[in-house]
């Protein structure tokens, strides 16, 4: 039996579709924090039981009877590792025969402030003794796009990466990644950089979207706090946006590039590329 923990975000939600392909409904766990979000879930057979990250005494039966078990990590981003520790001993008391974790990017030479907490969950996974996959996720595309209609009405993206190329991939593509690492035999020991095929800086994701809505948008590098800014403007927790400037900052140093071409090699075809999905936003 497999289990998804996060199952009703948006990763989770394509990793159980991406098992579903393969695997029947009823070998299927979501483990979520609000069951009653995945009732659509639970129509389709899919088993749905309760898994909150910080009422670890809900995570033992969740996870009884599960053989694989993918640790989503978690978004309560500065609190993270008490909960990541939580999900890894109770998956250890359950005695899972593989954990996967949705990690970082590098996350063992990162320079994003990001990435401490993957870093120390991987150490707490490597320490628990459990047989591991580590999926080292990088940037999401729709993290960019997420400014799109912000940079048409602007006609700029900012940010703080200044030329630093990002090797960004779907959430579809890690999720189809996080579904074969689950599925295929012998994945017990490795770790994955997984990143798009395609690196681009955030000046050339301005001019793709300049060629294809026929507006004229650029890019504004800005200082780190003055971006820390925009962010917090948009609604972000000032916390939050601190560090996805920080990330940017780290952008610029090459954090968020990698060649490996992992990715695509797990998934067995290429990644989505940049151009489509910016074709799809813009089609809204
Ligand atoms: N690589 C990147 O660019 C990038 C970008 C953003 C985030 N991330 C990381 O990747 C993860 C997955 O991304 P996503 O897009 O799927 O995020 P998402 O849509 O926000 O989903 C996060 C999921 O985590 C669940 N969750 C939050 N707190 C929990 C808790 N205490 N116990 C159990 N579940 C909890 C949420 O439950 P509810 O459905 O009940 O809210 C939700 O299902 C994030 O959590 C974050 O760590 C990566």
């Amino acid at each position: 039996m497999y289990a998804i923990t996060g199952a009703t975000g948006n990763l989770g939600r394509l990793v159980i579709e991406a098992l579903l392909k393969t695997i029947p409904a009823d070998q299927i766990v979501a483990a979520v924090r609000n069951p009653s979000k995945a009732s659509d879930l639970a129509e389709r057979g899919v088993i749905v039981r309760e898994a909150d990250y910080s009422r670890p005494d809900t995570l033992g039966p969740a996870f009884a009877g599960v053989d694989k078990l993918l640790l989503i990590s978690s978004t309560e981003v500065s609190g993270r590792l008490p909960r990541h520790r939580a999900v890894i001993e109770a998956a250890k008391r359950a005695g899972v025969s593989l954990l996967a974790y949705t990690s970082m990017l590098k996350a063992d030479t990162s320079p994003a402030t990001l990435a401490i907490e993957h870093r120390l969950t991987e150490e707490i996974i490597a320490a628990s003794g459990l047989p591991a996959v580590i999926l080292r996720n990088g940037w999401y595309i729709e993290n960019h796009l997420a400014s799109l209609p912000a940079a048409l009405e602007h006609g700029a993206f900012v940010g703080a990466s200044k030329g630093g190329r990002f090797s960004s991939a779907s959430r579809q593509d890690y999720a189809d990644a996080a579904a074969v690492a689950l599925t295929a035999d012998e994945q017990a020991g490795r770790t994955y950089e997984l990143a798009g095929d395609q690196a681009f800086t955030v000046a050339d994701l301005a001019a793709e979207v300049s060629r294809q809505s026929g507006k004229t948008i650029v890019y504004n590098d800005l200082p780190e706090a003055a971006f820390t800014d925009v962010l917090a403007n948009f609604g972000l927790p000032v916390d939050l946006a601190a560090l996805i400037a920080d990330a940017d900052v780290a952008a610029s140093h090459g954090a968020l590039f990698d060649d490996s071409g992992a990715l695509g090699r797990l998934i067995g075809r290429p990644t989505t590329s940049l151009e489509s999905l910016v074709a799809n936003a813009l089609r809204g």
